[in-house]
């Protein structure tokens, strides 16, 4: 049986051997000032567990275990795979990746191995062994860290040789390989598995790596293959772990916005618990982290690690002010609003050298502890010191759930033609932003999801639509649930071929249309749509629809489209599906998800309009905690709602007025 976390982990990554060890006990004092119960250790200590190969010096790491286990820390521990030491470069060169413009990297950085090493396969699995073996009957240790935010494609012959075999595998005959890919496109057909080559950018693609291909069946496929390589390499660690430590959960951490090279719905089910790493830059909505915290959330239907985060600055991203007074405690508990069962921090000691030397910490440069974010720190753990245990475990409940899929992340966004503004994630966003600013629980899904469950599901720009996967959309709508869909949907197959017979392909039946032409909306020209007598900006593509049984709910306003179906609605069975033609802007798509909303009798958890983010989670004892955040620089009005309720960060009654950055989790 893997173990559950027995306490809400309020610490971080924490770089001991950066230091000396006489200082190592003060740390330790300054984190406990700070109310912090917990540290990662170990991420990056390959080169000092392992100075030469087979040759393990575990004794800067076994004391430190010992400091912080002494001091009731429970420890993330990390497996160090992730920066290889340069003694390792040196006798295997293999073990560097091949970038897409086919360069083989040499020692430095990070992340930057072959997955498909043999060389670095062992040498991983070797270290991996020996700190299990040694550290497997350590109660403090709570969690184990594999390697760190995965990511970077390689593009090396040991890959190819690789790829090779797992189109064999997928594929078994030349004959369906070259139909899938459809090669008799620019006299592509192969004749021998070993005409194929990695689509690098000498190959078969072109711009910026994952954004343009020349086959995108090849390109598409190639990235299934890295992911699917890269978490080969996570199951072998794990497997590795597992083998002496059954019980203590093993994850990685998860990162970006999201990391479009993984596919973290395909590798969910090998973590025990799902850990994110969240760095929101300074001028992204608030919408957008809680959408990255509602998708970790969803991955497996359970809370997860906040992983890492910013006590203020970052130090590469191209601004970064300092959080304002309260922004840090309110960034953190967003994502506890949306089901993190831990707050953990990068870093827990600012480095002194390195390119991480200006990213905050708890302990930063001054070393002092009287500072504006200390108090921030020390504030924010008595408040999950007093309500963690109450947090933890708790569940989300959604009856709305959005589509997110990687194979259409990717395939999206190798779209050649229409619009060169084809952005996945920003397509998702528009209608995720919906909900959020409704105060409506959503999760985020993958299409292997069970929709059943939900009473609303929302595929924006599901240009890809593998088999079966229409007659599951189908069937959901004809037992009841309402569907909502988008221009550049059911265009293509798991292939990226397209359907013929019409737009949207497989999603015609449902939807109850047929898309002629697309058009694209040029910058500077202005299309609009007209809803409820009201004009709305288009944008990105216009649609050019024939309703067949979906009756029309907005027309386009100008252009020779003029008078044409925009927007439809159709019954189908006992649910009814929409097609939204065009990039809506936010207020006309606000005005229609008024309409869908109440169409599909989806609820709020307090009326919208509040200009609140308010979330729910659910106790184990059936207890409704409400999180109620005001992420922005603004005074704001509690909802009249929770007059009377009580505050479990402070154990003081619901206050009324909400400062900036202010959050109260409520309970009635
Ligand atoms: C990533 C890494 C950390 C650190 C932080 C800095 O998330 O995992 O090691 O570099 O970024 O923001
Ligand atoms: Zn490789």
């Amino acid at each position: 049986m893997t173990k559950t976390l027995s306490r809400f982990l309020y610490g971080g990554d924490y770089n001991p051997d950066q230091w000396t060890e006489e200082t190592w006990p003060e740390d330790i004092k300054v984190f406990k000032k700070a109310d912090l119960n917990s540290a990662t250790i170990n991420i990056f200590s390959w080169a000092v567990l392992e100075p030469r190969e087979g040759v393990y010096d575990f004794s800067k790491l076994d004391k430190i275990v010992q400091e912080l286990s002494d001091a009731n820390f429970d420890i993330v521990m990390g497996t160090a795979t992730a920066a290889m030491p340069a003694w390792m470069f040196k006798k295997y060169p293999d073990i560097a990746r091949v970038d897409y413009q086919g360069r083989r990297h040499v020692f430095g950085q990070r992340h930057n191995f072959c997955p498909n090493s043999k060389n670095y396969q062992r040498l991983d699995s070797e270290l991996v062994k020996k700190l299990a073996q040694h550290y497997a009957d350590n109660p403090h240790i709570v969690v184990w860290h594999v390697n760190n935010e995965y990511g970077g494609n390689c593009y090396c012959g040991n890959c190819q040789n690789a790829f090779r075999d797992w189109l064999r595998n997928k594929y078994k005959t030349l004959g369906a390989l070259n139909k899938a890919w459809n090669m008799n496109v620019w006299s592509h057909t192969i004749y021998d598995w070993d005409e194929i080559v990695v689509p690098n950018e000498l190959g078969d693609a072109w711009g910026p790596e994952s954004s343009e291909a020349i086959v995108a069946g090849l390109s598409i496929d190639y990235l299934r293959f890295q992911s699917e390589s890269l978490q080969n390499l996570f199951k072998m660690e794990k497997a590795v772990i597992k083998k002496y430590d059954p019980e203590t959960p093993v994850t990685t951490n998860f990162h970006s916005l999201p990391n479009k090279m993984i596919d973290y719905q395909k590798w969910a089910k090998d973590q025990d618990i799902i850990s994110y790493d969240s760095y929101p830059t300074y001028d992204a909505p608030a919408y957008k982290p809680a959408f990255l915290y509602d998708l970790m959330r969803s991955l497996k239907h359970q809370p997860f690690m906040l992983m890492e985060s910013a006590p203020s600055q970052v130090n590469w991203q191209s601004y970064s002010p300092l959080k304002r007074p309260g922004q840090m405690a309110a960034t953190e508990l967003q994502a506890v609003a949306h089901g993190a069962d831990t707050v953990q921090f990068f870093q827990l000691k600012q480095a002194v050298g390195g390119s991480e030397k200006f990213h905050s910490a708890i302990i930063a440069h001054s070393q002092r502890t009287d500072t504006r974010v200390f108090h921030e720190l020390t504030d924010l753990g008595q408040k999950l010191k007093q309500a963690g245990s109450t947090i933890l475990g708790s569940e989300t409940k959604a009856k709305v759930a959005i589509i997110f899929d990687w194979s259409n992340f990717w395939s999206y966004e190798y779209v050649d033609g229409i619009s060169q503004d084809l952005h996945y994630v920003d397509s998702i966003l528009d209608y995720y932003r919906q909900f959020y600013e409704r105060n409506i629980p959503t999760d985020v899904i993958s299409v292997d999801d069970d929709f059943s469950q939900y009473d609303l599901v929302v595929a924006p720009v599901l240009y890809m639509v593998k088999t079966g996967l229409a007659d599951k959309i189908n069937a959901y709508v004809k037992n009841g649930g309402d569907f909502v869909t988008s221009y550049m949907s059911g265009m293509v197959n798991e292939s990226d071929n397209v359907y013929l017979g019409g737009y949207p392909g497989p999603l015609k039946d449902v939807t109850g249309i047929w898309v002629e032409e697309s058009d694209a909306v040029v910058p500077g020209h202005k299309t609009y749509v007209s809803l409820k007598d009201q004009n709305y900006e288009a944008g990105l593509v216009c649609d050019l629809i024939h309703p067949e049984t979906a009756k029309v709910l907005a027309k386009y306003a100008n252009e020779f489209y003029q008078g044409t179906a925009a927007i439809t609605e159709n019954q189908y069975g006992q649910g009814k599906a929409w097609y939204v033609g065009t990039k809506l802007d936010h207020a006309g798509l606000t005005q229609l998800f008024n309409h869908i909303v109440l169409a599909a009798d989806i609820e709020s958890l307090v009326a919208a309009g509040n200009q609140l983010e308010v979330t729910k989670r659910i106790t184990k004892d059936g207890k409704e905690l409400y999180f109620v955040l005001n992420m922005s620089n603004d005074e704001r009005e509690l909802p009249e709602k929770f007059a009377g309720y009580q505050d479990i960060l402070t154990n003081q009654p619901a206050h009324k007025q909400m400062k900036a950055w202010d959050v109260q989790v409520l309970v009635k």
